[in-house]
Order: structure tokens, then C-alpha cells, then sequence
């Protein structure tokens, strides 16, 4: 057994080297030999950084289903700039797929230029390209989720919660005040889900009244201080807030325990993502609820390509919309359901 390890990590690590040595651009490519360059836009996002764990685990399993993998992960601190540097380093590394989560979504001219003079496929992941961008190459992909469906369940769970409890009206005018974290502007995930979380509310006949908006770049630490402000503003006439992502929705709430507000006088919280903080928080009560963002699902969406797109095997297996997207769904994760999430089970 312990025979086996150390064998393991010998091919493993002789993987490596093979990788930094043998895979300059004057070598031709072995095929059957994965080799992911992953770059993501910033390295303290708490959902990415979950998600390229749930990446690191899915290329081990193709590795133990005997497929010959190695990963090279670089965080791009913002700056599209540093991003496109980094496409480079990871081809000229003997990368033969890119898994690119652009910083700046609008501008993927020079990373499509670069994969394209060097036949490197690009699976785009959780930050969509236009469609323009898009049909720039053949070998572009894009792996996410639909923006719109989570802002309508992030509605549903609010329209669940307003009915339930007529203690979320605290004012009793029969209208519920609320406010909105919006995540980076620009961004699909924040513009439409604001969009939808709303429409889904009005839809449904729900009387709601907002009183105020802050953008806080999905950052904990940014929505505390956006609604420090939104409460110096309204008091506790906020009876609903509605953030784009759980970082921002547990923002909000460290807003009211600085200010020492009580349990109950807080306004009821909604998240969308389904962190491990974001699940302990619905698990706790803390929030009402999230909306989970499949990023297992995701991550083996994308394994599973980059794998096809090098191999050739497997491709017709894998179902796209639009010829070259895949979508995953999110859920609904109340209380309940908060646990079964954190511990991974199934809840497809
Ligand atoms: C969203 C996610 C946010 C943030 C963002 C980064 O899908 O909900 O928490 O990670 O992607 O692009
Ligand atoms: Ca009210």
C-alpha cells in the first residue's frame, strides 16, 4: 500500500517536470496528456475560489480513472492586463486547454488571439463573454449558469418568506421596503439578477417599495460599509435586503451587528451562491436563504470538456445550447436544506 503511494507521487511529480521541461512550443503536443492552464480574476472572491477547489478535485479524479492530467492556476488580482500575461506564461508552459475566467468580461480580444495562433481551446467559466466575442473562434466554450433563473428563485424564496412570516412587513403598510446589493457593474450575474429578483416580486403581486441600491463588487467587507450607509439613511424602515451574492448578503447583516441591532429588529437577508459561510449562515438561521450556484456541477462541466476537447473522446456525450454553452441550474436552499448542501449530498 504505502509501496503504491510513493509511486504515485513519483509519477505525479515526474508529470510536473515533464510539464515545465518537455512541453516548450518546439515540442509537439501529446495528445492524450491534459494539460490545464486555469486563470481566474481575483483571488479573494470566496465563490471562485470554491470553485477552482471543486476544479483541483475533478482533474484528481480523471487522474485516478488513469487519464494523465496536470493543472497550472493563476489568480489575476483584477487587472485584465495581468490576465492576459498569464494566458501566455500558461501557454508557453505547454498548456494545451485554457480555463479562463475573465476579469473584465468585455475584453477577451487578446487571450482568443493568442489560444487561436496557438490551437488551444478556451473553456470560458461564471463571467460570459458577449456573444460577439463568442463567435470570434470555433474553439471558444463558455461554462456557467443562468443568470435570470437565479434572480426568479432568489424572488420565490422572498415571495415564500413574505407570505410565511407577516412579520417581515414591519411597519404593517402592507408594502415590504427593501434594498439591493448589486454585485460588479457590468457584470451578467449582478444587472440580471437584481432585474429578475424584482420582476419575479412585482409579478407575483408582492407590494415592494426600494428604498435604496449599493454596488459592492460581490465584497463582504464593501457591503458592510454600502449598508452602514443604507441604515444611517433609513433606520429600520429596511425590511428586506436582497444581495447578489451570500459575501454581500453576510455583509449586510456584520452592518447591523456592528450598529448592536437585536435579533429582531434585523430585516430578513437573502443570498444567492451557496458558500460553505453562505450555507452555514442559512443553516443558522442568519440569512433566510440562498440560491445555490452549482459549482461541483460546473467544475465537472468543465473537466469534462477540456478533456474532450484534447482527447477528441467524449465529445458527443456532452449536451450544449447554442453549440458551444453549458448551463448548469441553481436551487433553492432554505434552512431545511441548508446541511444536506454543506455536506455535499445529493440534492439533484
Ligand atoms: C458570481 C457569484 C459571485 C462572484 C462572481 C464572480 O456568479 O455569484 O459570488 O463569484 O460570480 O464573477
Ligand atoms: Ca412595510
Amino acid at each position: 500500500m504505502e509501496m503504491k503511494k510513493i509511486l504515485a507521487a513519483g509519477i505525479v511529480f515526474c508529470m510536473g517536470i515533464q510539464l515545465f521541461c518537455a512541453c516548450g512550443k518546439e515540442e509537439p503536443y501529446e495528445e492524450d496528456k491534459v494539460y490545464v492552464g486555469v486563470t481566474y480574476y481575483e483571488q479573494s472572491d470566496t465563490f471562485l475560489s470554491q470553485m477552482i477547489s471543486c476544479l483541483k478535485d475533478e482533474f484528481q479524479n480523471y487522474e485516478e480513472k488513469g487519464y494523465e492530467t496536470a493543472m497550472l492556476i493563476r489568480g489575476a488580482g483584477g487587472s485584465q492586463r495581468t490576465q492576459n500575461d498569464q494566458a501566455r506564461e500558461l501557454i508557453d508552459a505547454g498548456c494545451n486547454v485554457l480555463c479562463v475566467n475573465l476579469v473584465d468580461r468585455a475584453d477577451p480580444s487578446e487571450i482568443i488571439d493568442l489560444a487561436r495562433e496557438n490551437n488551444v481551446p478556451i473553456i470560458f467559466f461564471n463571467r460570459e463573454p458577449v456573444a460577439e466575442d463568442m463567435m470570434q473562434w470555433d474553439k471558444l466554450y463558455y461554462v456557467g449558469a443562468l443568470a435570470a433563473q437565479s434572480g426568479i428563485l432568489q424572488g420565490e424564496m422572498a415571495i415564500e418568506l413574505i407570505q410565511s412570516d407577516s412579520g417581515i412587513d414591519r411597519n404593517k403598510d402592507g408594502k415590504i421596503q427593501y434594498v439591493v446589493l448589486e454585485g460588479e457593474a457590468g457584470h451578467q450575474d449582478a444587472i440580471i439578477r437584481t432585474e429578475n429578483v424584482v420582476d419575479t416580486l412585482k409579478s407575483n403581486g408582492i407590494a415592494i417599495e426600494k428604498l435604496s441600491y449599493g454596488i459592492a463588487n460581490w465584497n463582504r467587507a464593501q457591503a458592510q460599509n454600502q449598508m452602514l450607509q443604507m441604515i444611517s439613511q433609513h433606520q429600520n424602515k429596511i425590511e428586506l435586503v436582497l444581495a447578489n451574492n451570500d459575501d454581500m448578503a453576510l455583509g449586510a447583516l456584520d452592518a447591523y451587528e456592528k450598529l448592536n441591532y437585536t435579533e429582531s429588529a434585523l430585516p430578513a437577508f437573502l443570498g444567492i451562491d451557496g458558500t460553505d459561510v453562505g450555507l452555514e449562515a442559512v443553516r443558522d438561521q442568519r440569512l433566510a436563504g440562498t440560491v445555490y450556484n452549482d459549482k461541483e456541477g460546473q467544475a465537472a462541466a468543465m473537466a469534462k470538456l477540456a478533456i474532450a476537447l484534447v482527447t477528441g473522446q467524449g465529445m458527443g456525450e456532452i449536451e450544449f445550447q447554442n453549440e458551444r454553452y453549458i448551463y448548469l441550474p441553481y436551487f433553492k436552499v432554505t434552512k431545511e436544506m441548508a446541511e444536506r448542501f454543506l455536506e455535499r449530498k445529493s440534492w439533484r
